[in-house]
């Protein structure tokens, strides 16, 4: 399958349509950017480490009948995947307190609540992405009750399958972004990445973060890092 228009460019990623109207190219650029787009840097590797993470990943959910946009892995830095449209709504998965989190309920780093945390962050850019909750979602005709109850649903899955994998892997998996869209049948599935980008990951052992704290933070050896955490997901799942 090759390219055809772009139809979105982004800060990290892009999307191709292609002959097909119901499949789409997500291109991983080495493109990285944080505080909405303030700092920003292109890291050699980076787009074929995450493409190869999610696609490791995307399988793995697949394996376990948990319905994402992931068809193929096509290239180094390339995925195929059904197109969607896109539900403007982060749901975001907390097993540890860390980022705006830690900030929000003043906790420690580190911290492993009571229970999951999970938030809804609203994508507008304008609004700079506010927190919502599932009643104002609604009420701004993003998804039904019943449609989040699904997101939940997924999300819960994908996080405790996640969470196995990583412990297996020696890898602590902090926190998750997790997008969701809509096929053509109507079908609402898990899109966009699941990588270092939009994970917090750290060491089990030395707690060391492996992700994109490490450029928001200026921690350096960012690629190496995301590189250590494919290479232990490849040891478990080949
Ligand atoms: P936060 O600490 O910035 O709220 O992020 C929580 C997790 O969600 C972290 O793993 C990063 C991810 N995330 C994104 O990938 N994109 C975003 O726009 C936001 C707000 C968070
Ligand atoms: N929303 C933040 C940003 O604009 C998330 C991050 O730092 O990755 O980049």
């Amino acid at each position: 399958m090759d390219r055809q228009q772009l139809v979105f460019d982004g800060y990290e990623k892009q999307i191709y349509s292609t002959a097909d109207p119901d499949t789409v190219i997500l291109h991983f650029k080495d493109d990285i950017t944080a505080y909405d787009n303030i700092r920003r840097a292109k890291l050699t590797g980076k787009g074929a480490v995450n493409c190869g993470i999610s696609a490791l990943l995307f399988a793995h959910l697949g394996g376990k009948h948990i319905a994402t946009h992931f068809i193929e892995k096509i290239s180094a830095d390339e995925l195929l995947c059904r197109k969607v449209t896109p539900i403007p709504i982060e749901l975001v998965v907390h097993n540890y307190i860390a980022g705006s989190l830690a900030d929000k309920l003043d906790l420690p780093e580190g911290m492993k609540p009571s229970t999951v945390i999970y938030d809804l962050r609203y994508n507008s850019s304008e609004l700079g992405d506010p927190l919502i909750n599932d009643s104002q979602a609604v009420a701004l005709g993003i998804a039904s009750f019943s449609e989040l109850g699904e997101m939940y649903d997924t999300a819960r899955k994908i996080n405790s399958c996640l969470v196995k994998l990583f412990d297996a892997a020696g890898l602590k998996f902090v926190d998750m972004k997790l997008q969701f869209g809509k096929t053509s049948d109507g079908a609402l599935i898990v899109s966009d990445e699941i990588s270092p980008d939009t994970c917090r990951i750290w060491d089990a052992d030395t707690d060391e973060k492996l992700d994109k704290d490490r450029f928001r933070h200026d921690l350096g050896n960012i690629v190496d890092a995301y590189g250590s955490v494919y290479q232990k997901l490849k040891n478990i799942l080949g």
